[in-house]
């Protein structure tokens, strides 16, 4: 196979990459929502273990996994694990590394186009919540379901012009024009200035919402101060609970900061590797792998913390800070607040095109390692593999578009691809490396041209506390929720069409797996010096 024809134009391009792809929706909304429902700053405890433990080893291992591969010039997740372990049943796993980007860019790049047309609307006066504040909360949860067609499945594809497809369709496209530009000319130069275009846009409302003092004169301690406190005071989870130590005694605060942590790095995505196998041989990747984690932990600890819950708490008070759900806080809660900040529409329109910008950047990330896997596997151009990608993407978001009552479809898409399939992939990418690669060998690869050494540490944690840590997580989930998991495809509908969806999605690329994989074998062969 002639070497990878795609490279990274700069060092400090591949690192805004992989903190762009990391840097996203899961940074603003989806932690905030979890620390503030899993016990405040106790939170903090579980969720810096499994930054430590799992999610800094795991982003090593697959950025050190995708240098490896992209010597051989493997991009994609299967023949780079068919590379690794050498055996069909690793090229056939790898094909969690396609599903997982590939479906979450389905629902993932429609919320991304609620973001842009939020943004939009803030700027052009459409969102206006009347006169009554009494009406506020009431009005945005209307706007909201009217905007996304939540009341009822088909309304958005009635045959009518709905602003929301209009924004999707744009949004969608321009994904793919970056894409199609490739990897240096559209993923670099695009995360290159959205970067530091989304710090600002975050910094300015951060600024914002830490100098609102106590806006309101008759009610003194609804003030910036609480609502920090209101975020980061530990607390117990619940009334039943009575100190908020007896919350890290639950299985669910942990695996929820794993899941944390997962979607936030973009570890298990699949996306890493893809990103990494880009890279020469003698690139860096320890120190680039915890800077780009360092950069999405500053977006979501200092700036996804510090915003959205304290700036629900200082106009709404607990009850507001407390509807933590990502889109109830995101949509429904945020718009109430600006309504009543002065100068509210226009850090309305800032807060959510900064949310477009940490989205745009993560779903572009999303659509690299499929259109890779289609070059490979189908030996098809650029053109066609981005025109196949789009045809497949497309039909999924629009099945997410169609099944939107109470978003039903977008819901369980996340849980079981979002939240579970990527631990999954985690725990076969850890097994690979550590048991299959052999964690030497895999230190050795890292430590080559490495600005940093690994930390002695490392190799223990990967072999045996990683994979423990992932497979006690799945074994609790599989204990605590499959029951309910299987019911509920079993019961409803839509659940059962969109369980569907993801079954033929992952028929179809295991088919252009084996298609792919013929080919590959062959070449892994040819390899100077075997793997
Ligand atoms: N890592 C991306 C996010 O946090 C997917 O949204």
């Amino acid at each position: 196979m002639a070497k990878p024809k795609e490279q990274w134009a700069s060092r400090l391009g591949v690192i805004l990459a992989v903190a762009g792809s990391a840097v996203g929706l899961g940074n603003f909304l989806r932690f905030p929502g979890t620390a503030a429902a899993n016990g405040g700053g106790g939170f903090m405890i579980p969720y810096f273990c499994a930054l430590i433990f799992l999610g800094i080893p795991i982003c090593w291992a697959e950025w050190t996994m995708g240098k490896h591969g992209g010597q051989f010039g493997f991009n994609s997740c299967p023949a780079i694990f068919g590379a690794l372990g050498r055996k069909p049943i690793w090229r056939y796993l790898g094909v969690l590394g396609l599903i997982i980007p590939v479906i979450i860019y389905m629902y993932y790049v429609l919320i991304e186009s609620w973001c842009m047309g939020y943004a939009f609307s803030y700027l052009v006066g459409w969102i206006n919540l009347g006169p009554d504040p009494t009406q506020y909360a009431a009005e945005s949860v209307q706007y909201f379901n009217n905007f996304v067609g939540a009341n009822q499945d088909g309304l958005m594809l009635d045959g009518r012009i709905h602003i929301s497809v209009v924004v999707w369709l744009f949004v969608f496209a321009v994904n793919f024009y970056f894409i199609y530009r490739g990897l240096s000319k559209g993923i670099e130069a695009f995360c290159t200035w959205a970067m530091p275009l989304m710090a600002v846009c975050a910094i300015i409302v951060l600024v914002r919402v830490l100098t609102l003092g106590a806006p309101d004169p008759a009610r003194p301690e609804l003030n910036v101060v609480n609502g920090l406190g209101f975020m980061w005071n530990p607390k117990p989870l619940d009334s039943q609970h009575s100190t908020w130590v007896s919350a890290l005694a639950q299985p669910k605060v942990w695996m929820n900061a794993a899941g944390q942590i997962f979607f936030s790095l973009s570890v298990g995505f699949g996306v890493i590797i893809n990103y990494a196998s880009y890279l020469k041989r003698k690139d860096d990747v320890v120190l680039a792998g915890l800077t780009a984690s360092g950069t999405n932990e500053f977006f979501e600890v200092c700036l996804g913390g510090l915003i959205t819950i304290p700036a629900a708490f200082v106009f709404l008070g607990v009850a507001g800070a407390e509807r933590v759900g990502v889109f109830s806080l995101g949509f429904h809660t945020l718009p109430v607040v600006f309504e009543y900040m002065p100068a509210g529409h226009l850090f309305g329109f800032l807060w959510f095109f900064m949310l477009f910008l940490a989205a745009i950047t993560s779903s572009l990330s999303m659509l690299q390692p499929a259109i890779a896997f289609l070059e490979e596997a189908l030996g098809i151009g650029r053109r066609a593999s981005v025109a196949l990608l789009g045809m497949v993407t497309g039909m999924g978001s629009l099945f997410v578009i169609f099944f939107s009552k109470d978003l039903k479809a977008l819901v369980f898409l996340d849980e079981t691809i979002g939240t579970i399939t990527i631990v999954v992939l985690a725990a076969v990418q850890t097994i690979l490396f550590g048991w299959v690669f052999g964690v030497k060998r895999g230190a050795r690869v890292a430590a080559e041209g490495a600005e940093m050494k690994l930390p002695g540490f490392f190799p223990f944690v990967i072999k045996y506390v990683t994979p423990a840590y992932l497979l006690l997580m799945l074994g609790l989930w599989c204990y605590t929720d499959l029951g309910r998991y299987v019911a509920q495809v079993r019961s409803d509908q839509v659940v059962a069409l969109t369980f569907g969806l993801v079954v033929v999605v992952t028929v179809f690329l295991l088919i252009l797996i084996n298609i792919g994989g013929r080919r590959w074998k062959a070449e892994t062969r040819e390899l100077p010096g075997g793997r």
